[in-house]
């Protein structure tokens, strides 16, 4: 009790008056951290609405421990556009019991295909949050991006919903600070996919221990404000769809598939190693070192699929085909133009906003053709995660 008194003094104590110095003390908080610190109490009913951001790693989770923790760091962009809005109305139950309940819709239309998803993050979350079982949940959740599109939402599915149900944890204990509201957000979105506690903050959000990054948690997403050469400044994200529709391999299976890899300790050092070098490229504003880093961290990521036992391939011929397209444009124009995957055969390109006119004729003329029912989604680097409704309402 003692300990975890003294990890919630220091941090709320750093977050107010030490500001620069509150990182150094992340690495040593540990899960009872985020544990309440209230006497179990059900919150009044009420509805909460957050918006969350997708986010698109430079450096890649590929490879978790349990429970939900990462292998290597990992780094991503915060995206602007694509985003999940949750909206959660708690009812506190008439009758105690040690279950919760909830319903799950989306886009207005009940969604049971979804249920053992947010089951098992509940399962998680519970000793984190006692109230999940002393009320009912409705959960009605919508994407701005289409569920056909092939972009994955649980990461800012997950991270909306760890928001909605802080912000009911913070009706019952109002002295939480807005740092440890965010910290123990993301450290529940992790819960329900790992890649989620990177979609609560901006603009660009590293999770997973490291030397260089001196506020880093494996247990939570940390935004990193640094300085970053103006380059960076609302950089572009336009997504291919080159397959709308589900993949055919779940993350949850490729990230299993890490355990006793052949190359999984090379690549969980490669990461570690990669994420120093692109801060850096990326407070110099060093474009060719950001452009090598981030399009080798994607092959590298496909590679870890196409050598895992059994082998399975997510790339589509498109997929490598745009990659040559890119290839060819970055060499014949200068034009700083680069790509990333994510687990899909989908490709995100990435570029200055300065060049935003010259690319996205290029796409036009040359990539489109690549594209599912001639589809892209054009998105930048954004702020964050909003809360879309005031409390109480
Ligand atoms: C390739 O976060 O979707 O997008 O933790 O099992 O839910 P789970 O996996 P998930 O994995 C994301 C993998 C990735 C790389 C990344 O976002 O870092």
């Amino acid at each position: 009790m003692f300990y975890f008194d003294v990890q919630r003094i220091t941090f709320l104590l750093s977050a107010h008056f030490f500001n620069g110095w509150k990182y150094y003390l992340c690495g040593m908080i540990s899960e009872q951290f985020f544990l309440p610190k209230y006497e179990p109490k059900v919150p009044q009913s009420q509805t909460v609405i957050w918006s969350a951001p997708s986010n698109i790693a430079l450096v890649k989770y590929w490879g978790k421990k349990p429970v939900q923790l990462p292998a290597n760091a990992s780094v991503s962009f915060t995206l602007s556009n694509c985003k999940t809005i949750t909206e959660v109305t708690f009812s506190a139950k008439k009758q105690k019991n040690q279950l919760y309940s909830f319903d799950i819709l989306v886009d207005e239309v009940y969604k049971e295909s979804f249920r053992p998803k947010i089951e098992s993050f509940f399962d998680k979350a519970q000793e984190y949050l006692p109230f999940l079982s002393l009320g009912h949940f409705q959960i009605r959740t919508t994407n701005t991006f289409p569920h056909s599109s092939g972009i994955a939402s649980s990461a800012s599915g997950m991270a909306a919903l760890a928001l909605c149900l802080m912000s009911i944890e913070k009706s019952i204990d109002p002295t939480i600070s807005e740092d440890f509201f965010l910290a123990k957000a993301s450290f529940l979105a992790r819960l329900g996919s790992g890649s989620a506690c990177r979609s609560i903050e901006g603009s660009i959000v590293a999770w997973g221990s490291h030397p260089a990054v001196p506020n880093s948690s494996d247990l939570f997403g940390v935004a990193l404000n640094r300085p970053w050469h103006v380059f960076f400044e609302k950089y572009q994200d336009t997504i291919l769809i080159v397959e709308e529709g589900q993949k055919q391999v779940s993350s949850s299976t490729g990230h299993e598939l890490m355990h006793n890899h052949p190359f999984g300790q090379q690549r969980f050092e490669q990461a570690q190693s990669n994420l120093s070098h692109l801060i850096t490229a990326m407070t110099q504003g060093d474009l060719d070192e950001f452009i090598t880093i981030v399009e080798s961290e994607a092959l590298t990521l496909h590679a870890m699929m196409m050598t895992s036992n059994p082998a399975y391939l997510l790339m589509q011929p498109a997929t490598l085909s745009i990659i040559k397209a890119v290839w060819d444009f970055r060499k014949s124009t200068q034009i700083p133009l680069c790509f990333t995957l994510d687990a899909g055969a989908n490709v995100h390109l990435l570029y200055p906003k300065s060049a935003k006119s010259e690319v996205l004729a290029f796409i036009e003329e040359e990539l489109v053709v690549y594209c599912e029912n001639g589809r892209y989604i054009c998105d930048e680097v954004g702020e964050g995660s909003i809360r879309l409704n005031d409390y109480p309402n």
